[in-house]
């Protein structure tokens, strides 16, 4: 394997975005909200993205922490749940304190004793993505963790994927990008690193002209292209 750092993206790929969701209708008693939770995610989730994207398009910026809060904002009263006491400001508050998916820890831990440079490249604010990784007790595995906001345009603007170069001092051809996002693989490979799409939830490859050079069906058999 001629790649000897890997970049992750952050929401979805590491971070569990759905967690914030599922634990609100753990602990609640509105039936709304314990049946309808991954709907509620869902759309939180897509009204995120599509934000950023509008606002790359409409050349305005405002940070992920702002667009994370606004997205919810449109779920919850799509949903119907916006008069949901406090509802808001816990789902708000699980992102603080967010959740790896299973595999992780190991992966990285292992990917570290074979030497491979780990790092982060997000949306994220530089505050969203330190708390994170520290509620997951990742931040040690980590060489860099890059947000976004040191250029203040979002993903997949290329000059997102450059910071790989930029701010972390890597050569593109030594860098595997790795998300689970079809349409953050599609920049990343357009702008020339490689890739590869973790595919958590068995969804179709983007009908992009960019595709992955690799498709997986999470972080764990990544160790498989190191070995
Ligand atoms: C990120 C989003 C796109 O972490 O998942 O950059």
């Amino acid at each position: 394997m001629k790649y000897n750092s890997i970049v992750f993206d952050a929401y979805g790929t590491l971070f569990d975005i759905n967690a914030a969701a599922r634990k609100s209708a753990l602990v609640s008693s509105n039936s709304l909200l314990e049946s309808n939770w991954k709907d509620l995610a869902e759309i939180w989730r897509k009204k995120q993205i599509e934000y950023t994207w509008l606002q790359n398009i409409l050349n305005i910026h405002t940070d992920f922490l702002d667009i994370t809060k606004i997205s919810l904002d449109f779920a919850l009263e799509e949903m119907t749940l916006d008069q949901e006491p406090k509802l808001r400001e816990s789902l708000l508050e699980l992102y603080w304190t967010s959740e790896a998916y299973p595999e992780v820890t190991q992966v990285l831990e292992e990917l570290n004793g074979r030497d491979v440079k780990l790092s982060i490249l997000s949306n994220g604010t530089p505050e969203m993505l330190l708390a994170a990784c520290e509620s997951t007790k990742i931040e040690k595995l980590l060489d860099f963790v890059v947000s976004v906001e040191e250029i203040g345009i979002f993903k997949p603007d290329g000059r997102v994927y450059d910071l790989v170069n930029t701010k972390m001092g890597y050569k593109m051809s030594e860098v595997l990008f790795v998300s689970s996002n079809g349409w953050d693989i599609a920049g990343a490979t357009k702008f020339g690193l490689s890739t590869v799409w973790v595919n958590r939830n068995k969804k179709p490859v983007e009908r992009m002209h960019w595709k992955p050079n690799y498709e997986l069906s999470d972080l764990m058999h990544i160790i498989d292209l190191f070995r």
